[in-house]
């Protein structure tokens, strides 16, 4: 999706994924720069797209492990690539930004400071941004969201359970992977879903449980 957009607005994106398949299906898609962490030359190929990006900011949607720090550390590594003026032991002027808005890997975030004193690293969550940039601004983002549902912003669900089905053993080992193309549709109206029948929801009202998602 992220992609889609990118392409779409002119932004340079550089795409961090973990599976040469899911750097292959990003290719496919029209996606200039996609690194593996995977890959035994990960940290190479990321300081390589961000030389060539220039990108200086970062959404990481793991959260947990050493990604947002690697992140970092190649930016910093780019920008002293790129330097035109003379070296300081403090690294950097420009000021390199993560935030982290995901919890895929739900461990610990650990980092080593090897890029400077130019840097921050902050949570990020959609409904307190849209809070801040006020209605206005809110609401041309949802219109332009519900331009494009079914292009830019096209998704689509490998499963639609009840709230009963989202809790059975072999529905969580499904969704608990959180891998690519299958995310899970809870919907509470569902047949044999506990809160439907206690509360009789309205029809048509369902919750899209993203962190269940891949
Ligand atoms: N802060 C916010 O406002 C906000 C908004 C929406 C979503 N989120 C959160 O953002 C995260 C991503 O959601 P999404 O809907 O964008 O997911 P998604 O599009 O379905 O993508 C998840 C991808 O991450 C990969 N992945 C899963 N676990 C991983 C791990 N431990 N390390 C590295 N890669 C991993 C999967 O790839 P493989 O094929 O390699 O398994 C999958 O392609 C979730 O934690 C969600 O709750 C936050």
């Amino acid at each position: 999706m992220l992609n889609k957009l990118c392409l779409r607005d002119g932004i340079g994106l550089v795409n961090i994924v973990r599976k040469p398949a899911q750097a292959a299906l990003l290719k496919s898609m029209g996606a200039k720069h996609v690194c593996d962490t995977s890959a035994p030359t990960f940290l190479q190929d990321l300081t390589e797209a961000l030389v060539q990006t220039g990108a200086t900011i970062a959404f990481d949607a793991t959260g947990g492990g050493k990604l947002a720090g690697q992140i970092l550390g190649c930016m910093e590594a780019a920008l002293s690539r790129s330097a035109t003026t003379e070296y300081s032991r403090y690294g950097s002027t420009t000021h390199k930004q993560v935030y982290i808005y995901g919890g895929l890997d739900t461990g610990p975030t650990e980092f080593a400071r090897n890029f400077g004193f130019s840097w921050g690293m902050g949570g990020w969550l959609v409904f307190q941004f849209l809070e801040r940039i006020g209605a206005e601004a809110a609401q041309a983002m949802r219109q332009r969201v519900a331009a494009e549902l079914k292009t830019t912003f096209a998704s689509h669900y490998t499963q639609e359970v009840s709230l009963a089905e989202a809790l059975q053993p072999g529905a969580i080992a499904a969704y608990g992977q959180r891998t690519t193309g299958a995310k899970y549709l809870i919907n509470p109206n569902k047949a044999g879903s506990a809160w439907s029948a206690a509360y009789d929801a309205p029809a048509n009202t369902s919750l899209h449980c993203d962190s269940m998602a891949a």
